[in-house]
């Protein structure tokens, strides 16, 4: 499929307002009958405090972004629009985030959140571990990284 061109790029204060909404409007679509306190503005911040953001953006207007928290190589958010999703914006940032190469990757990922499940096992992350949340059991999802010595483009 061809899919539009998709800018990636580290986030800046700035960008927060716009994060925001993605995060409102993601959410809200994923689990619609969770209270609107749960991803509204202050939630965002919460969600994302002292982590590293990169967004990605369609025609310069941000359509989604990623949250990692490095100390533990931990991917925590990953957000795009509704309608924007399933257009390769969310391979786009992961991508982006593994060219770093700074060693295997890990996120948790609901188990009720099967579009989010598939879209990871599309992208060849596997099952690492498992625990129970507040919606229910989640999986721990792990990406291995770059294997030792080999080049990646
Ligand atoms: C999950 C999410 C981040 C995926 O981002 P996206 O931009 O929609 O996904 P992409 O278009 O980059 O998809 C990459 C690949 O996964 C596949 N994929 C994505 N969603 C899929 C789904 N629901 N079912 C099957 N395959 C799916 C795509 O077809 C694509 O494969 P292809 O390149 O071979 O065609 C996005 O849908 C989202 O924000 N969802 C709501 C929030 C959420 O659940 N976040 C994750 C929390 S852990």
């Amino acid at each position: 499929m061809n899919h539009p061109v998709i800018e990636v790029r580290l986030a800046g204060p700035a960008d927060a307002e716009e994060c925001a909404l993605v995060y409102d409007a993601a959410l809200a679509a994923a689990f619609p009958d969770e209270p609107a306190t749960s991803r509204d503005r202050a939630a965002y911040f919460r969600a994302c405090a002292g982590e590293e953001q990169r967004v990605c953006l369609l025609d310069r207007v941000i359509i989604g972004f990623v949250s990692v928290y490095w100390n533990e190589n931990f991917i925590h958010s990953l957000y795009i629009l509704p309608a924007q999703q399933k257009r390769g914006a969310g391979r786009a940032l992961l991508a982006a985030i593994q060219a770093l190469d700074r060693g295997p990757l890990e996120l948790k990922v609901d188990e009720v959140n099967v579009s989010a499940r598939a879209f990871y096992a599309r992208l060849g992350w596997r099952e690492v571990g498992e625990g129970v949340g507040d919606r229910g059991r989640w999986l721990r999802l792990r990406w291995d990284g770059f294997p030792a010595g080999l080049q990646h483009g």
